[in-house]
């Protein structure tokens, strides 16, 4: 199927009615306070076995065996509440869709990189019964009962892929601050795919702005932003892959590139019923996330010690949760077709 037009704007969800271009904010009074409510066997895959489930632990935190160092976000229980709050947050962004790529309901072969907790793959087998569906990380930490099409391997994504046959259709979401080489991911995403596949990326841009709140630059949550930002340019990893997700698929040689971008609202401030919804989850990601989103990359790269993180968060918090400010950011997905021949 061909993708019938291309859209670099802001798209709107017209399904639920959200005007993506400018988010209303709810009437407020100034006196509110609105805290956060609350087999592919020659594939280069690696057993489950010690040297992959031999965690580190760092600052109180669990973080992957696996290729150590890697990656700079944990894997423990906390981390993986986090990220099935964060698919609820982008599947709710994305009307409800686990995908916007149009494949075919007979689609055959999925692969999921970077797969996390395993949400995204298991859903997809579910959605796609037709589909084998394989997900890959660092982290084995998926879990063990899971439908008969999905199956889950240790493996970095960056390695040369030996998978024994291509894929229909290769899914890639929120690898922010792990991928070294985008362009070689992208190239590899390209020679795995079938003709006539598809691939899908979907990420972030690190940086809050607002159209109408008090939000400014320099304020906490802005610095602390910047300082993830270099941190993860210091150890070589791209921190806002959204923005940039067309032009590398364009470039690895697919073409009629799809790219939307979704503002997402950090806490409740949108008058949208659904935005607020949506708005309240991202608050209670960013709250429970900080701290594993920061660690690693503030003390192991910007030089922090942990009590001064720590402090600094607590700064960054009160702007998160401050609804004059209307923080937003930005959710990118980009799709798109290898050619039929
Ligand atoms: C932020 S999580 C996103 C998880 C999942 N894609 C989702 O959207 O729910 C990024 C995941 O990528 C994995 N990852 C990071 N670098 C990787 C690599 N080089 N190869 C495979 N997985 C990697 C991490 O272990 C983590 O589980």
């Amino acid at each position: 199927m061909d993708i019938a037009e291309k859209s670099t704007e802001q798209e709107e969800l017209g399904a639920s009615g959200i005007d993506d271009v400018q988010i209303e904010a709810e009437e407020r009074r100034d006196d509110d306070v609105d805290l956060a409510f609350g087999d592919d066997s020659a594939s280069y895959t690696t057993s489950l076995k010690s040297s992959i489930t031999n965690y580190i632990q760092e600052n109180g935190r669990r973080y992957h065996a696996f290729k150590d160092g890697a990656y700079f976000l944990p894997n423990d229980e906390a981390e993986q509440d986090r990220l099935d709050l964060f698919h609820h947050i982008m599947t709710l962004r994305c009307d409800d869709k686990l995908h916007l790529a149009p494949i075919a309901p007979d689609t055959q072969r999925v692969l999921d990189l970077g797969t996390g907790t395993g949400i995204w793959a298991i859903m997809m087998g579910e959605e796609y019964p037709s589909a084998e569906v394989v997900g890959n990380d660092l982290s084995p930490v998926q879990p063990g009962l899971v439908p008969p099409n999905v199956r889950f391997e240790v493996d970095d994504m960056e390695e040369e892929w030996v998978y024994s046959s291509p894929f229909d259709y290769i899914h890639g979401r929120y690898p922010a601050g792990a991928i070294r080489e985008w362009p070689a991911l992208m190239r590899q995403a390209y020679r795995f795919t079938k003709p006539g596949g598809w691939v899908e990326f979907q990420d972030f841009t690190m940086k809050f702005y607002t159209t109408n709140g008090e939000y400014r630059d320099g304020c906490s949550a802005d610095k602390w932003t910047d300082e993830i930002i270099a941190g993860m340019k210091t150890i070589g990893r791209e921190p806002e892959p959204g923005p940039k997700l067309e032009a590398w698929i364009k470039d690895a040689g697919f073409f009629n590139v799809v790219h939307k971008v979704f503002p997402v609202p950090v806490g409740t401030w949108p008058n949208n019923r659904k935005l607020k919804q949506i708005g309240a989850f991202d608050l209670v990601q960013f709250l429970d996330g900080l701290e594993s989103i920061s660690l690693r990359i503030f003390t192991g790269v910007r030089g922090w010690r942990k009590e001064e993180v720590q402090v600094y968060l607590s700064q960054v918090r009160k702007d998160l949760m401050n609804p004059r400010m209307q923080m937003q950011h930005n959710f990118h997905v980009a799709y798109s077709q290898k050619p039929a021949y």
